[in-house]
């Protein structure tokens, strides 16, 4: 038996803002974001909305097209940079609501990467034996972590959640091989600081995210081959064995930078970004959702994210059709 991804969900808020929207506040224009990001529009979630009440919208969205995902699920993981609260975990807060209250529930925090830690963390909690069945979760209000004066960082995200089950599913299909990696040495490239966060040597600017754009598509444009390759290597594949990417959505310059590297065609790489914007630890889950159509039984597919850390992680599976 392997392990593998049963049932996907995903939620985006209802609220749309276009780019247009960014020339009353900014010195900016819509040719020059969709040129440079490949960005046309974001969502922005309802002020009353949350990391967890995203993740319940997403999972609710998941049994509608797998009613009974969640029996025997005892492990929830959430990969969020924005949680509703420091504790309790929003793993937790999503389990109260989506019954199931016993189930064990934490947080991952790995920014852009988030995802691909919380599914290889889950795996590895799986394949020991620890736990029998997984939801694993990224959601995000990157909306409210932005300086809204700031061009170069407000026109890139947005917000929303997605939902996978990871269970046991026959051989030869589930996940291949996981690499998981981190540069903190990169850390100042890229980073959202609480209130009452010290980061030696770097400026506060209050609880907004704060990047170096160059320096982190730099970082991009060589990780994703990299992590690529990797993932696959482990598998006892290459890049001529790969049939879909599924990669963390921030900009698509970098994904085409990536897969020029890699010699991969980019009609073979999954693309939210045009309407979702970067939404952070939720883009590979989404991304997923929306290329659910494209995957056959038994095409090698690979998730790969990059973000904050600096950090990365990939995924490879032999896909099973839902
Ligand atoms: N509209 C118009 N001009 C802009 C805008 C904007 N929205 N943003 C920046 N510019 C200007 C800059 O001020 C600069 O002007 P100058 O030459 O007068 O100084 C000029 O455009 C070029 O700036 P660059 O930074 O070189 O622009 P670049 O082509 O690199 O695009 C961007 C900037 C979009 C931020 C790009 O660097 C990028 O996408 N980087 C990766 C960021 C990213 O993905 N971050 C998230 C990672 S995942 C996570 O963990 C959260």
């Amino acid at each position: 038996m392997g392990i593998g991804i049963t049932a996907v969900g995903g939620y985006v808020p209802e609220r749309v803002m276009p780019n247009a929207e960014f020339e009353a506040l900014l010195e900016t224009n819509d040719e020059w974001i969709v040129a440079r990001t490949g960005i046309r529009e974001r969502r922005i979630a309802a002020p009353e909305e949350t990391a967890s009440s995203m993740g319940v919208q997403a999972v609710r969205d998941l049994l509608k097209r797998s009613p009974k995902a969640l029996e025997g699920v005892d492990l929830i993981v959430c990969a969020t940079s924005t949680a509703d609260a420091t504790f309790p975990s929003t793993a937790a807060l999503i389990g109260l609501q989506v019954g199931l209250p016993s189930s064990a529930a934490f947080d991952i925090s790995a920014a852009c990467a988030g995802f691909g830690h919380a599914l290889g963390v889950a795996y590895g909690l799986l394949l020991s034996g620890v736990h029998q069945k997984a939801l694993v979760m990224g959601s995000e209000t990157m909306s409210r972590t932005l300086d809204w004066t700031d061009r170069s960082t407000a026109i890139l995200f947005g917000d929303g959640a997605g939902a996978v089950v990871l269970e046991r599913v026959p051989d030869p299909y589930g996940i291949l091989g996981v690499t998981l990696g981190g540069d903190s040495s990169g850390g100042h490239s890229l980073y959202l600081m609480n209130d009452a966060d010290v980061l030696p040597g770097l400026e506060h600017p209050g609880p907004k995210l704060t990047q170096n754009g160059r320096e982190v598509f730099k970082f991009a444009v060589r990780i994703v081959p990299s992590a690529t390759l990797e993932v696959l290597g482990k598998a006892g594949l290459g890049i001529e064995n790969l049939d879909f990417l599924i990669p963390h959505q921030a900009n698509v310059r970098i994904l085409e930078s990536a897969c020029e590297r890699l010699n991969f065609p980019m009609s073979k790489v999954a693309l939210t970004l045009d309407k979702y914007g970067n939404t952070s630890a939720a883009s590979i889950p989404l991304a997923l959702k929306d290329s659910l159509e494209h995957l056959k039984d038994g095409d090698v597919v690979v998730l790969v994210g990059f973000g904050g850390g600096l950090a990365w992680s990939a995924v490879a599976l032999r896909w099973k059709m839902l």
